[in-house]
This record gives C-alpha cells, structure tokens and sequence, in this order.
C-alpha cells in the first residue's frame, strides 16, 4: 500500500494560519465548500484552485479534494460545477430544480476546466506520490476534456461554446447580456426565491431580471433532460467565453506535459490534436472592431464589447499574434492605470462597469492568478508583479473575500472564502518555498 508522504513542506507561519483559518472552516471532510452559507456544496473550479492552495500543506487532502470532484463525473465525461454532497436548503438552485427527479444529485453542466492545470502544478512540484496521484485520475481528465470537444463543440467550429452563463463561472458579466436580453422568459416560469441576497448585498449578487433569464434556461435544460444537442442547438442561450476557451487550451497544454510525464503515450496525438484545433480556434474571438479577445454571442452572431480579466487569459492559453498580444498588452495597462487595484472583472471604461457588482467590475483572486501566470510566461513581469502583489494587499487589507472593489479595495460577496485563501497561500508560496519553482523548470522528463 502506497501511504502519502509524512512530512509535508514547512509553510510560514502567516501561511499556515491562513490555512487553518480559513480552509480548514470550510471542510466538510474530503472536500471543502466555497464559503459557509452562500455556496454549502463542491464547486467545480473552486475545488481545483482549492486544491492547488494547499498542495503545499497537506497533499493527502490537496488529492482528496479533487477525488471527490471526480467521484461525481458523469458517464458521458462531463464534470459537474456543483455537486450537492448532503440536501441543504440554504443554497437555491437545489438538486430538485436541475433534474426532475434529482438522481445524481449534481447540477447539470460543467464550469471552467482548470483541474488538468492544477493537477500539473501539483505534480510538477510534487514527489512520486502526486505522481502516482495523478496517474489514477487521468483518464478521467482525458474523458472530462473529450466531453468538452464532443458536447460543446458538436459542429467542431474549434472553439467551445457554453449553454449557460454558469458554465463560465462569470455569471452575470455584460459578456452575456446580448444573449440574455436576447431570451423570451417563459410565461410559465415558476415563481422562485433567491436565497443569495439573504447572506450578500443585493447591490453586489446578480439582479433579479438576470436570475429570471438563468432560471430559465435551467428549465430549458431540465425539460429536454439536458439533452446536449439540443441544448447546443436550439437551448435559449449559446455563447464562447474567452474564459473557458483560454483555460481549456491551457489545460490541455498542462495535461499534455502530464502526459509525457506519466508516459501515457497513447494519449498524445489526442491531446496535441485538441491544443491545435483550439489555438486556430481561439482566433474566434478576437473582435477587430476594439482589438480585443472578447466573448461572442452565438444566437445572434454579435461580439460582445466589453474587455473583462476573461480577455487577459490569451496569454494564460498562449494565443496571440505578436501584434495582438501588443493590443492586449496596452488594454492591460490602460485599464490598470484606470483603477487602483487590479484586475478588474470589467473594462472601468464601459458602460455596463459596476465597481461591486459580482463579475460586472470586482477583482477575483483565481483571475488573477491565472493572468499573472499568463503575463510572466510571455515575460511581462512587471505586469504580473503589480497584479500578484495587488491580490496579495487586498487579501492582508480586507480579508478572504469572495471578491473586492477595484476603486476601493473593500471586500465584497461571500466571506471566508476558500478560494481567496488558496490563491493567497499559492502566490505566498514562493516565500514559502524558493525551491518549488526551481525544480519545476529543471524536471527533465517534461516536453514542453
Ligand atoms: C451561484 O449560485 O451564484 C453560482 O455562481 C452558480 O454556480
């Protein structure tokens, strides 16, 4: 019997109380929530980003975490963004309005994959035991992402679309207003109660008339049984999110360096087929008319105006000609130079930005994570250093919070937030331990 490692590395001190303060509150054993009373079930992303946070303290856990995620795998491949471990009625949409009888007990669509680039960080870094880790769960990875190409790009167009703004993880950014204004609300849509703005501001949860439109498409989907070509084709809602696209492409880099590592040959083709179709791909969303990575609504063929931390992750996939990573570039700068901290989830500029409304202007800690990664790996280091010590300043300022107000910096949403603290104990982690990095560009059995 293989037994995790006994000692895990030495965290600082400041670290490490992060962790028991604030992970640890959220454990439900084996998995952790996002926050207490907002979101009591596993979220998709959250766990993955969760996961990668404490990698660094407690690997047995760190794995756990995302065995837990994958236990709920559905058989056609696709991965849950929420599976409902216990019934707790403080958390609207429940099981029972995403399927009619609630057999899985998971919603019923997926989230921004980020579980194939978590794993690799965690093995890059890791010892034999994160590798033997992720030997046990890599087919899944591989059948979770051949979902993603099968499901979400049937007509094989090179790009993922999503069927709801959920997917995303960005819920109510004005990246999916063109769809969402464009949807009729059923007449028969039944009445429902929020249970979000019992615990959050209502001035920083989505409005009431975007809760209407994503009720509706949950009833679309649990009237045709979330029948994915149906959904695809005719579902009220289709659109391609610079988000998942990006992170999808990253993933399949990072799952093809996992690969080569593990030496799962016979994957390869597969998975360098799927980072070729995507890169060509990609170039979908670039919007000449502002010279931006943008989303794209696909019932009614429109590009989306707006620039939000979505857009910056062309450099977290590697996209990008060297013109437009120039573009990007000087949007990334005009926008930080528009407000105090950064990156704001919308473009101040725009006329739909909202310094606390939820993706509409907030800073999110995973978003930066991911740009600043993305900002270092095309050189751009003072870019990358402004965002990381921005997301590192809010936290120490004003606590986990789900998210903060690029104007002020106040903490905004959910407290005690499980993905805050990760990201916080993932960016500290280079204090904690120089070494880390160091070994992970020297591993000799990686192809890049
Ligand atoms: C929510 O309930 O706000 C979530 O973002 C949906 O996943």
């Amino acid at each position: 019997i293989r037994r995790p490692p006994r000692s895990t590395p030495k965290p600082s001190s400041a670290a490490s109380d992060v962790y028991k303060r604030q992970i640890k509150k959220n454990d439900r054993g084996g998995f952790t929530v996002p926050t207490n009373r907002l979101y009591p079930h596993q979220w998709n992303w959250d766990s993955g980003f969760t996961a990668l946070g404490i990698s660094s303290l407690d690997k047995s856990r760190a794995w756990q975490e995302l065995v837990m995620l994958i236990n709920a795998q559905w058989t056609n491949g696709m991965l849950p963004h929420i599976i409902f471990h216990e019934n707790n009625p403080n958390y609207f949409p429940g099981p029972d309005q995403w399927q009619k009888n609630a057999e899985s007990q998971t919603s019923c669509h997926s989230q921004p994959p980020v579980l194939a680039s978590v794993m690799w960080q965690m093995v890059s870094r890791g010892t034999e035991y994160d590798k033997m880790k992720a030997g046990t769960l890599f087919n899944s990875i591989m059948a979770y992402h051949r979902w993603f190409f099968s499901a979400r790009d049937p007509d094989k167009e090179g790009c993922v679309s999503i069927i709801h703004p959920w997917e995303s993880g960005r819920d109510n950014c004005p990246d999916w207003d063109i769809g969402l204004n464009n949807m009729k609300i059923p007449k028969n849509l039944e009445q429902y109660f929020r249970k979000d703005t019992s615990y959050v501001d209502k001035l920083e949860r989505p409005t009431d008339d975007h809760y209407d439109r994503f009720m509706t498409i949950l009833k679309y989907g649990r009237d045709c049984n979330w029948d994915n070509v149906k959904m695809h084709n005719e579902g009220p809602f289709l659109a391609i999110d610079p988000g998942v696209n990006f992170i999808l492409l990253r993933a399949n880099k990072d799952l093809y360096k996992l690969a080569n590592y593990l030496g799962y040959s016979e994957t390869i083709n597969e998975i360098r087929n799927w980072i070729k179709i995507l890169e060509q791909g990609c170039q979908k969303m670039w919007n000449k008319d502002i010279n931006a990575f943008t989303s794209f609504d696909k019932r009614t063929n429109t590009y989306c105006d707006a620039i939000t931390n979505a857009s910056f992750l062309c450099f977290y996939a590697g996209v990008g000609s060297n013109q437009q990573k120039s573009y990007m570039i000087d949007h990334c700068n005009r926008i930080l130079n528009n407000c105090n901290y950064g990156m704001p989830s919308l473009d101040p500029m725009h006329k739909c930005f909202e310094s606390k409304r939820y993706w509409r202007g907030p800073i999110w800690s995973i978003m930066n994570y991911m740009i600043a990664v993305g900002l270092e790996d095309i050189n751009e280091l003072s870019l990358a250093d402004k965002i990381k010590n921005d997301t590192i300043q809010l936290v120490k300022k004003n606590g986990m919070a789900e998210y903060f107000d690029p104007i002020t910096g106040i903490g905004l949403g959910g407290r005690d937030f499980s993905w805050t603290a990760a990201i916080h104990l993932e960016l500290l982690k280079d204090e904690i331990d120089i070494n880390s990095k160091h070994n992970f560009l020297n591993n000799k059995n990686v192809i890049n």
